[in-house]
């Protein structure tokens, strides 16, 4: 559980090592920086080291400890950035990450993304509970079309294989009910076809898949 407290003391961590916010004016964005070939081993050393106090929640490797915070490893870098632009724009609603993000140059960003996108995964959970193959059926017939046949994701469709269980619970649950912290209306349909009784064997399946 992550408390206030810890927030808190997080937030001015960030402060004392001097974590400073991104200047106005940056020559391009992130996606440009990715895309100009300057994708090497060299920036995603710079991501690893950029990526410490990101490691406070999401884990050194981009495998997270904590069930509500999600798994970044293996996630498609332009799927990072948008997120990352979401929480900038307040399109997507988390109080403490859409402050955070104010502090990353656009260097920083693409830098980040390109670390974790390499970063190995573990999946959160060691093994298939007994509902996992079920799962995978109703994965197969409901969402694989967007986020792949093997849950890896692609550009513009998150990773979802060995992803915490408890944020992808949390995840489809709010897409259901659209609460409000993301919008995102196919979802919403996905799950409204999936049933909420299913939400369980389908986190299942994603949560113990490679
Ligand atoms: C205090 C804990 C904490 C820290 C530190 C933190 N995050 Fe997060 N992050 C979260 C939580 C919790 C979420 C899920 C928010 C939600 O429920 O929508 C999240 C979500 C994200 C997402 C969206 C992932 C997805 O699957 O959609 C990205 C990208 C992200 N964080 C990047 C970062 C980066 C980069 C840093 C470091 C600069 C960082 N985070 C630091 C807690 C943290
Ligand atoms: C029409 C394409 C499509 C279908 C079908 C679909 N998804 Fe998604 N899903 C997306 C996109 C795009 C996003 C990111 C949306 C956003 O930014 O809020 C997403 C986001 C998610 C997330 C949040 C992931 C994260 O890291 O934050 C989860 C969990 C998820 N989908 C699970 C599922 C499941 C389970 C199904 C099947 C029941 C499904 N999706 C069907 C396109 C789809």
């Amino acid at each position: 559980m992550i408390t206030r407290y810890v927030l808190a003391t997080l937030a001015l961590c960030a402060v004392v090592l001097g974590i400073q916010p991104a200047t106005a004016a940056e020559p391009v964005d992130a996606a440009q920086i990715l895309q100009q070939g300057a994708a090497t081993p060299a920036l995603a050393e710079e991501g690893r080291e950029a990526s410490f106090f990101c490691a406070n929640c999401h884990g050194e490797t981009g495998n997270s400890k904590h069930g509500e915070v999600p798994n970044l490893a293996g996630q498609h870098p332009a799927y990072v950035l948008k997120q990352i632009d979401a929480f900038l724009t307040g399109k997507r609603k988390d109080e403490f990450m859409q402050g955070l993000m104010k502090v990353l140059s656009e260097r920083d960003k693409a830098a980040i993304s390109l670390y974790y996108a390499g970063a190995a995964v573990k999946p959160a959970l060691a093994k298939a509970p007994a509902s996992a193959a079920r799962g995978g059926e109703l994965y197969a017939k409901h969402c694989a079309r967007c986020h792949q046949a093997d849950a890896r994701g692609a550009e513009t469709f998150p990773r979802l294989a060995g992803q915490q269980p408890e944020y992808l619970r949390l995840s489809l649950k709010r897409y259901l009910a659209q609460s409000g912290e993301r919008f995102y209306a196919p979802m919403t349909a996905a799950v409204m076809q999936l049933g909420e009784q299913n939400i369980d064997a389908v986190v299942a399946y994603l949560a113990s898949k490679e």
